[in-house]
C-alpha cells in the first residue's frame, strides 16, 4: 500500500515527539517533513532533539536525518510535499488560527492538536468513537475557504477524553447533570519532573482555561450537523474542577452524574461493555479493540498500571456506585498525550483517510 506522506508542525515539542514516534511505526503514514520555529529550523531533527527528547522510547532513526523546516516561512514548500500535516505548536491563538488556515488554503489538510480552531463552527472537533459524523462539515468548510483538498479538523481537549467517553453511551438515559474533578498529569503542560521539579510532592489547584474547556467542549462533541456547521448540544449541565497532580502521564477524572431516567447499574455496565464504534468497524490501525474497559476491583483503574492500556488509546473506568446527591459516581482514566493528544489526532487522521477526506 502506498503510504501517506505526513508533516508534523511543532515536531520538536512534547506532542510533536509523540507524533513523530507514532508515525514511525504507522502502517499507513510516513514522516516526510518535520517543522518548528525559526529557532530549530535548518538543523537536523536528531541533533536538535539530542538532550530535548522527553519520551521513554528513543528518537526514531527515520526522523533523525530530516532537516527541520520553518513552519511559517517554508509553509508553501511543506504543503506541496506532504499529503497532510499534524499541528502541535505552542504559539498565540491568533497566530495558530492564521497558520492552520494558511496550510488549509495551500490545499494541505491540517489535523490539529491545538485548541485555536475548536470553536470554528465548520471545523469538526472529533473523538472518532463519539462523533465521527461531524467530519461531514468539511465540505462546507472547503466552500468557505475556497479549497478543493485543504481543510482543518481538530481533536478536543485532553481532560475530557477520560470522562466524556464513559458518559457518551449513557446519553440515552437523559444525562442531565455532571460534576467532574480531574487530576491531570504534568505532561499535559509539556513538562516532565526534570523540567518542572516544583511539581514533585505537590498539587496545583489551577490549570489555566481547563475548567471552561472541560465544561464547554463536550457540548460541541455532542452537537449535531446542521446546514454545514455544528450546532452545540445544550445538555447535560457540566461543572468541572481541574487539578495538576504529580503524575508524569495519565489524566484521572472523578465523575458524578444524574439522569432524567436513572438506569440500573447493570444497564450502565452493559452500555460500557458493549459499546461499538466506527473506528472498530473500519478497523482503523490506532483504534483500541475495546474503547471502554471497566475494572471491578475497588482500587482500579490506577494511573501507572492502566494508562498504557491498548497502546494508550483505551479508556479505563472503575468504582461505579450510587451516590447520595447524584445518581451515580465513578472514575475514569486516559493517557493524555496518547489518547488525549497525538494518538487521538492520529486516529482522527485515519478516519479522514478511510472516509476519503484526505
Ligand atoms: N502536552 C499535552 O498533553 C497537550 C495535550 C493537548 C493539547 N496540547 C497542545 O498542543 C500544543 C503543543 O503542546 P506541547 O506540549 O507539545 O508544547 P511544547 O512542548 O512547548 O512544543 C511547542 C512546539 O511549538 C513550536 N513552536 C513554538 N513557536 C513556534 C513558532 N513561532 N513557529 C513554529 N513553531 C513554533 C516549538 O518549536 P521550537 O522547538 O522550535 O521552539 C515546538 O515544536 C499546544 O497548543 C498545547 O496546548 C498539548
Amino acid at each position: 500500500m502506498k503510504k501517506y506522506k505526513v508533516g508534523v508542525i511543532g515536531a520538536t515539542g512534547m506532542v510533536g515527539q509523540r507524533f513523530v514516534t507514532l508515525i514511525d511505526k504507522h502502517p499507513w503514514f510516513e514522516l516526510a517533513v518535520v517543522a518548528a520555529s525559526p529557532r530549530s529550523a535548518g538543523k537536523k531533527y536528531g541533533d536538535v532533539m539530542n538532550g530535548r527528547w522527553l519520551l521513554d522510547t528513543p528518537t526514531p532513526d527515520s526522523s533523525k536525518q530530516l532537516v527541520i523546516m520553518d513552519a511559517d516561512a517554508d509553509a508553501e514548500k511543506i504543503a506541496s510535499s506532504v499529503d497532510f500535516v499534524f499541528s502541535a505548536v505552542d504559539m498565540k491563538k491568533d497566530e495558530i488560527l492564521a497558520l492552520e488556515e494558511r496550510y488549509a488554503k495551500l490545499e494541505c489538510p491540517v489535523v490539529s492538536n491545538n485548541s485555536a480552531h475548536r470553536w470554528t463552527p465548520d471545523v469538526p472537533m472529533v473523538v472518532p468513537e463519539i462523533n465521527p459524523e461531524h467530519i461531514e462539515v468539511i465540505e462546507s468548510q472547503r466552500r468557505r475557504l475556497g479549497t478543493k483538498r485543504g481543510f482543518i479538523a481538530v481533536k478536543s481537549n485532553c481532560s475530557l477524553q477520560s470522562y466524556v467517553p464513559a458518559l457518551h453511551p449513557l446519553r440515552g438515559y437523559g444525562l442531565d447533570k455532571v460534576l467532574v474533578c480531574t487530576y491531570q498529569a504534568i505532561s499535559g503542560a509539556g513538562k516532565t519532573f526534570e523540567t518542572w521539579p516544583e511539581m514533585i510532592d505537590n498539587v496545583i489547584p489551577y490549570i489555566g482555561g481547563e475548567e471552561e474547556k472541560s465544561e464547554r467542549e463536550p457540548m460541541k462533541l455532542w452537537g449535531r450537523v446542521e446546514n454545514g456547521v455544528i450546532v452545540n448540544a445544550d445538555s447535560p449541565a457540566i461543572t468541572a474542577q481541574c487539578l495538576r497532580v504529580p503524575v508524569s502521564n495519565g489524566h484521572m477524572a472523578a465523575v458524578f452524574a444524574s439522569f432524567k431516567n436513572k438506569p440500573s447499574k447493570e444497564a450502565i455496565l452493559d452500555a460500557w461493555n458493549n459499546f461499538k464504534s466506527l473506528p472498530n468497524e473500519l478497523a482503523l490501525p490506532s483504534a483500541p479493540q475495546k474503547f471502554l474497559h471497566y475494572f471491578e476491583e475497588d482500587n482500579m483503574p490506577q494511573t501507572k498500571l492502566h494508562r498504557n492500556l491498548e497502546n494508550g488509546m483505551a479508556i479505563s473506568v472503575g468504582r461505579l456506585r450510587e451516590d447520595t446527591q447524584y445518581d451515580y459516581k465513578f472514575v475514569c482514566l486516559s493517557h493524555n498525550t496518547l489518547r488525549g493528544a497525538a494518538g487521538g489526532a492520529v486516529l482522527l487522521a485515519e478516519l479522514l483517510c478511510a472516509k476519503n477526506y484526505i
